[in-house]
């Protein structure tokens, strides 16, 4: 492992006001996003789609890193370059999207576990070569009726960490992902305390795997309420059964939170953000965004799959990228969201 090469990543990553872009989607979902707007999803307007956020002007102001899907990182753009060598030249570390996706988890009805340990090892000295020098894997745990169950979480928390003890060992920072999803009608008590289980579940596989918890990055979801239930909270609330959790259960170690969207409209992504960054109090961590959606969306409805729509397209990213970057600094206001 090279500690020196990991501490340079993750100093980078977790700069002040600076964030995270996830444009990892896998092809299956990035289909679902182009489709959304009438876009037709080939090899090629991916390709298209992608370098357009990439060449965002002024975007390594407030994106600190992007994470890849595994096709874009050896995609090249018209004058043979490579895609992730257009974020280098912006100052944007490249990443990478490592896990093969979920399964069932056999005897849990309802439950899932992450596939991709299998020759990761292998697969990561490959993605180092084409410029990656970051990692995620996301585990998905869905709340329902008795679930998730503690043999769900824990299969996950396994995995996840397995994970980040092979990226560590050949020198890439891994970002840690257990998601509980926003599905459902529960209360945001409920999100609360699977939450908290999650992370603790989490947090001791990893220690148990011996990872180096100052060479790794958490991207957690926020303690939210249910998508469908009637009762939502607002940014103070979410900010502060968020930061109750994370005290409980994250290492003052970890250098960087960088949160998910999960489905939470941009805007209130954007909001909630804030108000944990206004209420940090003594909170050890830099608390950022690795947004995929509550990033992209404005910008994939402005561009819409035609090219001459890209400068409108970047326009729409830079703006989420600024208001998030500000967020992270707790000196976002939705005034900022007229101009
Ligand atoms: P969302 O922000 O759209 O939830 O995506 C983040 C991500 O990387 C999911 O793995």
């Amino acid at each position: 492992m090279s500690a020196h090469e990991m501490e340079t990543t993750v100093k980078a990553l977790t700069a002040p006001g600076k964030g995270i872009l996830a444009a990892d989607e896998s092809t299956g979902t990035i289909e679902k996003r182009f489709k959304g707007v009438d876009a037709p999803c080939t090899e090629d307007t991916r390709r298209e789609y992608r370098e357009m956020l990439f060449t965002t002007p002024g975007l390594g102001e407030f994106i600190s890193g992007v994470i890849l899907f595994e096709e874009t990182l050896g995609q090249k753009n018209a004058a043979g370059v490579p895609l992730p060598q257009l974020l280098a030249e912006q100052g944007i570390i490249p990443g990478i999207k490592v896990d093969k996706g979920t399964v069932a988890l056999p005897g849990f009805p309802g439950e899932k576990v992450t596939q991709g340990l299998d020759g990761l090892a292998e697969r990561l000295v490959e993605y180092k070569k084409s410029g990656a020098r970051f990692a995620k894997w996301r585990a998905m745990l869905a709340i329902g009726a008795g679930i998730p169950s503690l043999q769900g979480i824990a299969a996950n928390a396994e995995a996840l960490a397995r994970y980040a003890a092979i990226c560590q060992e050949q020198g890439l920072v891994p970002i840690v992902e257990p998601e509980v999803l926003m599905d459902g009608d529960h209360a945001i008590e409920t999100c609360a305390r699977v939450t908290e289980e999650v992370l603790h579940t989490v947090f001791h596989a990893l220690h148990r795997h011996r990872v180096v918890l100052e060479f790794m990055l958490l991207k957690p979801n926020m303690v939210l309420p249910g998508l469908a239930c009637p009762r939502q909270a607002t940014p103070e609330a979410v900010a502060e059964a968020t930061l109750a959790c994370l005290r409980r259960t994250v290492p003052a170690a970890v250098p960087g939170i960088h949160f998910l969207s999960g489905g939470q409209q941009d805007e209130i992504a954007t909001a909630n953000l804030n108000a944990m960054n206004t209420r940090l109090g003594n909170t050890p961590w830099q608390l950022s965004f690795s947004y995929a959606r509550a990033l992209q969306a404005p910008a994939l409805k402005a561009w819409r799959g035609v090219a001459a729509n890209k400068s409108a397209g970047q326009q729409a990213l830079y703006k989420r990228a600024r208001l998030n970057g500000a967020a992270s600094r707790g000196q976002y206001t939705v005034i900022m969201e007229q101009n």
